[in-house]
């Protein structure tokens, strides 16, 4: 099995990890594709990715799922599982991989992963969860970090989150990654039940009050850098899932506001003409341009000509045979800014 090689294919080096500012595991959204646009926009932002299930490592096309380009460093990859021998398989590729973090989901409420003792329902399991953070710990020298939930129906106290938290740090973790609010596993769909329960950040600064030690990265709800500031004064790191995604050039802004570091690119035409490189190398491999062009759509969110870019892909980049140009011609439906734009603190 091939090693990705750690030097970059771009001129820029990786930023050190930090926990700051990171954009959240997504399911069919943070794919390569997607990281690489928010790693042209941000240096300092970690990224992750979608969660690979530990018996779709190991049964399935390996490569394939952990498939990254080095541009996009600094990454962690996510894993759902709950099986100690296979999650510290998983975290010794990771490692061998390249990947700069492994986290475990114990968030994701579907009944598919439910059923499969991954996700959310391992809250109710902390036992198990430390067994396998103990493991991945053991197999690899990448940080292993923990992404949750502030509880599941019929675990919601705050002593059954404090017990969570006790048992999987005694196990080795030391970054606790937490969304908000609880999960609901009886009755409602993963969507319903990222707006549902009510977040309760309170909680998470509560629990960086009792274990200052601990690293703890807040998530869920968050849309903009005031609120980022705020969250900051409680905890140690921020994660924004849904807004990153939908409106990616506020990673414009993270270097420069949260790192004292310029941005690495001036507006969102930069940025899209600066990504054609890697879409033509993706074509020529064999990728549809969809596959890509569907984690552009929200670059130009908010923009004048912004609808008709993202009209304009949409109509054309599914048709045979569409090609680079149908980017091009989108980009010049939208008026390339005078002044630098660089997205507001
Ligand atoms: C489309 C989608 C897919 C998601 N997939 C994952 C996942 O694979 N792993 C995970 O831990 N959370 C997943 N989540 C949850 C996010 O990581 C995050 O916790 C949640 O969206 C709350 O943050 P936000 O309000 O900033 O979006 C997903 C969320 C969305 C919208």
């Amino acid at each position: 099995m091939s090693v990705m090689p750690r030097t970059s294919t771009t001129p820029q080096t990786p930023a050190p990890l930090s926990r700051r500012f990171s954009v959240a595991p997504m399911m069919d959204w943070t794919t390569p594709h997607f990281r690489y646009l928010a790693r042209i926009l941000s240096r300092h932002t970690l990224l992750y990715t979608e969660m690979v299930t530990t018996g779709a490592l190991i049964h399935g096309d390996t490569e394939r799922f952990l498939r990254h380009d080095p541009a996009e460093y600094p990454l962690a990859l996510q894993l759902g599982g709950s099986d100690a021998g296979e999650l510290a398989h998983c975290a010794k590729l990771a490692e061998q991989f390249g990947f700069d973090e492994v986290n475990l989901n114990v968030g994701c409420p579907s009944d598919r992963v439910q059923n499969n003792m991954i996700g959310a329902c391992l809250m109710g399991h902390p036992d198990k969860v430390a067994e396998g953070v103990a493991a991945m710990i053991e197999a690899t020298e990448l940080p292993v970090t923990v992404k949750h939930r502030i509880g599941i129906d019929g675990r919601e106290s705050w002593e059954d989150l404090c017990e969570f938290i006790e048992t999987v740090s005694a196990a080795g973790c030391r970054t606790f990654i937490v969304h908000a609010r609880i999960a609901i596993l009886e009755g409602l769909s993963p969507k319903e039940n990222r707006d549902i329960p009510p977040l309760k950040y309170d909680w998470v600064y509560r629990l960086k009050q009792a274990y200052p030690d601990l690293e703890i990265i807040i998530n869920g709800g968050i849309k903009t850098f005031d609120e980022c500031h705020e969250h900051l004064r409680h905890t140690d790191g921020v994660m924004l899932g849904r807004e990153a995604y939908h409106n990616p050039w506020l990673l414009a802004g993270v270097d420069p506001v949260f790192f004292g570091e310029g941005a690495p690119v001036q507006s969102r035409h930069e940025a899209l003409r600066t990504m054609l490189p890697f879409i033509e190398r993706e074509l020529e491999r064999g990728v549809y341009l969809t596959h890509m062009s569907r984690h552009l759509l929200g670059l130009f969110h908010g923009m004048p000509g912004g609808r008709q870019f993202r009209r304009y892909i949409s109509e054309n980049a599914h048709k045979p045979g569409a090609g680079i140009e149908v980017i091009e011609t989108a980009l010049g439906k939208v008026r390339e800014p005078e002044a630098p734009a660089i997205a507001e603190a």
